[in-house]
């Protein structure tokens, strides 16, 4: 579905350049649950915003559905992600003034025209999707960590994108709602959702049905 063809990016200019990724190739197969995991600074935030389309690489191809994409506009990319992309982090970029389901609806709270009934069910069916039927009128505040990362989840969904990308989702929770967090996501899996995660914790990368090791700048290891 998704694939990166001899990736090399490099931070800086001139005599301080630090090459972070390295002639990287990378494929995402549909509805895969790919790990990238390594140590800090290896460069897996880097491999995901280059592979989301977040980021251009200096050097290399990015493909989707066999289309290639490296020299879209940045207008046609923005569409594309819009489209098809979701993405998530360690910290849940929820904003506090809003309820739970109104973040939810953010993807769609820029637009002039107001949100309908069908978006507006839709956003109640994936806070529902997350384990969160009942709390979307509640303020991120009034929300446990766990509860907040799930309300980033579902506005992540709201769009019913084709990848999720997550970086380090469970990063700031507890090991309990860390799994819970992961439960989650391997049941959007299972129905069908291709996910590539960023992990630290070595538990969660083995539930995911790949993993990806970079190390130097390389990919170290595919299993
Ligand atoms: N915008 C930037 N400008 C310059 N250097 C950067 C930039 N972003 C990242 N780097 C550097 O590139 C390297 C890889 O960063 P990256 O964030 O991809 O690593 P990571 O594997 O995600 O690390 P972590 O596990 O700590 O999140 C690091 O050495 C980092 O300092
Ligand atoms: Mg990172």
């Amino acid at each position: 579905m998704l694939k990166a063809d001899s990736i090399t990016h490099r931070y800086g200019r001139d005599g301080a350049q630090v090459t972070v990724l390295n002639d990287v190739s990378i494929e995402i197969p549909e509805k895969s649950f790919t790990a990238v995991v390594g140590r800090s600074g290896s460069g897996k935030s880097t491999l995901l915003s280059v592979v989301s389309s977040l980021l251009k690489p200096e050097q290399g191809q990015l493909f989707f559905r066999d289309e290639n994409i490296t020299w879209f506009s940045r207008a046609r990319i923005d569409r594309l992600r819009s489209e098809e992309f979701s993405i998530i982090f360690q910290s849940h970029h929820l904003l506090p003034y809003l309820s739970a389901h109104e973040n939810v609806l953010l993807p769609y709270l820029n637009r002039i025209k107001p949100v309908g009934r069908e978006i507006y069910e839709r956003g109640l069916k994936c806070l529902e999707r997350v384990g969160l039927a009942g709390l979307g009128e509640r303020l991120p505040g009034e929300l446990s960590g766990g509860e907040q990362q799930r309300v980033a989840i579902a506005r992540a969904l709201v769009k019913s994108p084709s990848v999720l990308f997550a970086d380090e989702p469970c990063g700031s929770l507890d090991k309990a709602t860390g799994n819970e967090v992961m439960s989650i996501l391997q049941s959007l899996n299972k129905d069908g959702l291709t996910i590539v995660m960023v992990t630290h914790d070595p538990m969660h990368a083995e539930m995911a049905s790949r993993i990806i090791r970079l190390e130097d700048g390389k990919i170290a290891r595919e299993c």
